[in-house]
């Protein structure tokens, strides 16, 4: 059965079906998964339930992957856990508990991994339980953001430098962080544009983590900040996604912002599997392609 790609808005994402990628990938079998992915920066391969083994395997194809931070209860491990699950008792979380506001924030749209030292390529999220309602993901492209821009705009651009901050995001929802955990996690820096090694392309590192450019003024930063968001999430640059039963998304963190959607945390039941792949090895490649 031939690898096929199927765009699923005439922006970005696409579906891919036609490989079992709970199975090893020959080279020429992922050339054209990354590839695909390059292009369109959200994949969906409908159906294909992993498990954590196979999941570690097929995420390794795309780079090294992320340790999971302390504030996960998967923390130790390489998954980041999205659930209303106890991870121990497999009970659900009760809706007033610290772990269940703490998720809250994945309802605000971001990037994964943008607060820290160094960002990410992309994620792996593969559902292991699906809510019978609710619980959908929403996808949108800051390539598409970007490409939005006039030339001068994105001249502006260029060279901004933008400090992230989970500490500062998570207050937006109300959470607090205790000083000590806090002091492990400081805002890290990054370069606003960035682009595709292998495509060229240019997209935003934005989303709810992106706290202020770096020497601007707070409101003058934040009305650009906010405004190439709402670029970035304009209805025609977004997908969404319902999931079914063993559905996995690949999303690029570099080229596209997400968020989750609610679903009843004290009826349904919902897991999630996430790994994150550390943008350390594409940095390598493009300094090494640059001599
Ligand atoms: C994530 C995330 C959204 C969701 O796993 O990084 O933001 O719908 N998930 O679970
Ligand atoms: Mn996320």
């Amino acid at each position: 059965m031939p690898l096929t790609v199927k765009p699923l808005t005439p922006v970005f994402a696409a579906e891919v079906t036609g490989v079992d990628i709970n199975r090893p990938l020959s080279d020429a079998v992922f050339a054209e998964i990354r590839a695909a992915f390059d292009a369109y920066s959200i994949l969906v391969f409908p159906g294909q339930p992993m498990t954590d083994k196979t999941q570690i395997a097929f995420s390794e194809r795309f780079g090294p992957l992320e340790p999971t931070q302390k504030s996960n209860p998967a923390t130790g491990t390489v998954f980041a856990r999205q659930s209303n699950l106890d991870i121990k008792t497999g009970e659900p979380i009760p809706a007033d508990d610290r772990r269940m506001w703490y998720q809250k924030a994945n309802m605000l749209w971001h990037a994964d991994s943008t607060f820290k030292k160094v960002t990410s390529l992309c994620s792996v999220l593969s559902a292991r339980l699906v809510p019978e309602a609710g619980g959908a993901t929403e996808l949108a492209s800051t390539r598409a953001a970007y490409d939005s821009l006039t030339e001068a705009q994105q001249a502006e651009l260029e060279d901004l430098i933008v400090e992230h901050d989970i500490v500062y995001s998570r207050g937006l929802v109300g959470f607090e962080y205790t000083a000590e955990e806090a002091a492990e996690i400081p805002p890290n820096r990054h370069r606003l544009v960035r682009v595709n090694r292998n495509t060229g392309r240019k997209s935003l590192l934005i989303g709810v983590h992106a706290k202020e450019i770096v020497g601007w003024p707070w409101s003058k930063s934040r009305a650009l900040l906010d405004d190439l968001l709402a670029r970035a999430t304009r209805p025609e640059n977004t997908y969404r996604h319902e999931w079914r039963d063993g559905d996995v998304i690949v999303w690029d963190n570099q080229a596209a912002v997400h968020r989750a959607t609610p679903y009843d945390t004290v009826k349904y039941r919902r897991l999630m599997q996430r790994t994150t792949i550390s943008y350390s090895a594409e940095m390598k490649a493009m300094e090494a392609a640059a001599g």
